[in-house]
């Protein structure tokens, strides 16, 4: 097979960095905040899979509650080809074996049962994926605080990509901002502490094993998901239900009945990867660790009294000692990650210890698909679209139009009206392809716009201002920048279809979220036809902006065949042995604000965070007021005072309001840091594309 070369460059519209926000940024701040540059090679070989927008400058897992497949513009892509790093050169241990990993990580694969309830040894196993950034103090230090697990999302976002992308940052976020090295001379009550972060990849995801993949290899997996763009999404038009009805069914064959059968009576993955299994995998990582620090505490105390004679104290050995049975839990779960928070305390509620949980799902909706609530507030983003571009006027806002904000949701509608009936035609230029934009595209557009308004609310204005004077060009870059070449490599052609060759992990990504949503929320699968248009039309009856990608996004569960064996039904709430800290933006999409504050009754003392923005999590927009809440939580557990509202520190279109942090002379060198890290978080979160669910 021949290869390939993209030119990136010619992918990636220009405008997508002209309008990024940060030219709005005050003057001081345009060259302090640490902007990662990769290093994006300027050519992609096929087969390496390595395309990515330059919009963020980095390249983050998606927090994408509710994500999609194709079409991600901003989503994706293995940048980095693990160079010399493979997961399968460790062998799954039952105990925390760390290997040196990636760019100063730490990987190990932790053996735990594929059916917890299997309590006896026996059954099948599985290796969750786990990798760990060491904290800047080592384990025996008094400063050391534990290690706080993460979850991006999704279902079916990678902990393990999140850890490597975002780790970092986080690791700033729940730090002391004392420097590690200084010396250290309060009361030992208030010791700065610093975290390991750990990210895992849940069951059915990238680098946990066994996983599973539902196409033969991944150029098959790729013409399906065009395929699914050129179909269009729900909505799109009058056949638009029964043909992506059909694609469901044809998807559930020949996926999910793979991973829900049961081979020769062992345990069938498919019905063991819903988040009950998954917080117990969590427990388990939360039980080893403690396990492994006190190894580590152990061999320290050795060499320590080897070089200067036997320590009565044996002050490592104490300080790092295993609680066993009895360690906690230190967590910050977004977006779906809640969803696995939440449960977890909710199943173990004396192993929480911190839990930050930002983008809050309801879980009776999860769980019980109980209520089309969850969309409530992704209409009001719409209409903060149009007041924005409305106050900063043509200037700021490309589709700005006279006559208000009403003017501008019209001049929406009737954009969206004039392409449903007639997909805009863009011809082949140097740069791209021929290429059709259709009702589905716009309404992809909008929906990452009302997850991500700071970031792509000039876009969207830039997009849809230029597709109204007939101009498609930067469109179809957005559309086109985000497509995985799809080649195989020599090795999968050798082996041929289905073979683990040409299984790509991380590749099954859509299908993990099914996999996982699917059997958390059987009600979604319980449905025929007609039950599903009637979930579809309560859905648009809530919300006109994502009522369709939101059905959409559920479609894959109706023929979805496995079944969890460990079901969770509730209670939804515990009394638990630390409060929860819970975040929500004033206006979410899809985890709106009053689902925080349901869930919060359910646990008794916790606190609803509400961060004043718009988007989907506290990625929405930078806030250093959320970002010193969070640290604060993990500092000395101190929780917020109830009803406490932050300031996001910049506005989509609008930019920094005065009262923005970035307006305040009195910033340390160490608040500045905070700031660049929350800032980088926001800037490189990619959102994901058109049809993923919850
Ligand atoms: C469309 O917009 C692009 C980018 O702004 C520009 O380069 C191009 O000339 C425009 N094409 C037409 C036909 O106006
Ligand atoms: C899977 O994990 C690897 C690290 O092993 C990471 O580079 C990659 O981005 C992840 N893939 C996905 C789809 O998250
Ligand atoms: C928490 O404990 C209180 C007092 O014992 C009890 O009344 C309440 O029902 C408990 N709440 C939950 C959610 O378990």
């Amino acid at each position: 097979m021949h290869k390939v070369e993209v030119n990136i460059d010619l992918l990636i519209p220009k405008t997508m960095t002209k309008l990024a926000p940060k030219e709005r940024y005050p003057p001081q701040w345009q060259n302090t905040t640490a902007r990662k540059q990769h290093n994006v090679g300027r050519r992609v070989v096929c087969g390496l899979i390595a395309l990515g927008s330059v919009l963020f400058l980095s390249y983050r897992q998606p927090l994408q509650l509710f994500p999609g497949s194709s079409g991600r513009p901003w989503e994706s892509i293995e940048l980095h080809k693990e160079a010399g790093f493979q997961w399968r050169q460790i062998s799954p241990s039952p105990e925390l074996e760390y290997h040196d990993c990636f760019d100063g990580f730490q990987c190990a694969r932790l053996e735990v049962p594929m059916d917890h309830r299997h309590t006896d040894g026996k059954g099948r196993k599985m290796a969750v994926a786990v990798a760990r950034l060491p904290a800047k103090v080592p384990v025996t230090d008094p400063r050391y605080g534990g290690a706080i697990l993460i979850n991006p999302g999704g279902p079916g976002g990678s902990g393990v990509a999140q850890l490597l992308i975002s780790g970092r940052n986080l690791q700033t976020i729940a730090d002391a901002d004392a420097d590690p090295a200084s010396e250290f001379d309060g009361s030992l009550s208030d010791l700065p502490k610093y975290y390991d972060i750990i990210g895992f990849d849940p069951r059915g995801v990238n680098n946990t094993t066994p996983g599973f993949t539902c196409f033969p290899d991944t150029f098959s997996r790729r013409n399906w998901e065009l395929q699914a763009e050129a179909e269009g999404m729900l909505g799109s038009g009058p056949g638009s239900l029964i043909r992506n009805w059909q694609r469901s069914m044809a998807l559930a064959e020949s996926c999910s009945q793979v991973i829900a059968t049961s081979i020769n009576g062992e345990e069938a993955l498919g019905e063991h990867v819903n988040t009950p299994q998954v917080t117990a995998d969590m427990l388990e990582i939360v039980e080893r660790h403690g396990q492994w620090r006190e190894r580590q505490g152990k061999a320290a105390q050795a060499a320590q009294d080897m070089q200067h004679g036997y320590d009565n104290s044996q002050a490592f050995v104490e300080r790092t000692r295993w609680n066993k049975g009895k360690e906690k839990l230190l967590y910050w779960g977004r977006s779906y990650g809640t969803v696995l928070g939440a449960t977890f305390a909710a199943l173990y509620p004396d192993r929480v210890e911190r839990v930050v949980l930002d983008g809050v799902v309801d879980l009776d909706a999860y769980y019980l698909t109980s209520s089309p609530s969850v969309l409530a507030d992704s209409d009001a983003i719409f209409e903060r679209f149009a007041e924005y571009c409305h106050t900063v006027g043509s200037e700021g806002c490309p589709f700005h139009h006279p006559g208000g904000p009403d003017a501008i949701k019209k001049a929406y509608r009737e954009l969206l009206s004039r392409i449903y009936d007639e997909p805009f035609a863009v011809p082949a230029s140097l740069s791209h392809g021929p290429e059709v934009i259709t009702w589905t595209d716009v309404k992809v557009l909008t929906r990452i716009a009302m997850y991500q308004p700071l970031i792509v609310f000039p876009l969207f204005a830039e997009f849809l201002a230029e597709l109204k004077q007939g101009n498609g060009t930067n469109f179809v870059g957005f559309k086109q920048g985000s497509r995985e070449p799809s080649c195989l490599s020599d090795e999968c052609l050798l082996a041929g279809p289905w073979s683990r060759e040409c299984s790509v992990p991380g590749g099954n990504e859509n299908y993990a979220t099914a996999a996982i949503l699917c059997t958390d929320a059987e009600n979604l699968g319980n449905v025929d036809r007609q039950g599903f248009k009637d979930y579809w039309e309560s859905l648009k009856a809530t919300s006109e902006t994502l009522g369709d990608y939101w059905a959409h996004a559920r479609l894959d569960c109706v023929g979805w065949k496995a079944k969890a064996k460990w079901k969770f039904t509730g209670p939804f709430g515990a009394n638990t042995s630390y409060p929860l800290l819970w975040i929500g933006n004033t206006l979410d999409p899809v985890t709106p604000l009053r689902s925080a504050q349901k869930m919060s009754l359910k646990f008794p003392g916790s606190v609803v965070l509400q961060q004043d923005s718009e988007g989907h999590t506290t990625l929405a927009a930078p806030s250093f007021c959320v970002a010193k809440a969070v640290r604060t939580y993990f500092q000395t557990g101190e929780l917020p005072a109830p009803g406490t509202v932050c300031q996001a520190d910049l506005k989509p279109l609008i930019g920094a309001s005065p009262s923005s942090v970035l307006y305040a002379a009195n910033l340390t060198p160490g608040d500045r840091a905070l700031y660049a890290a929350i800032e980088d978080e926001v800037r490189s979160f990619r959102t994901a594309g058109p049809f993923r669910p919850l």
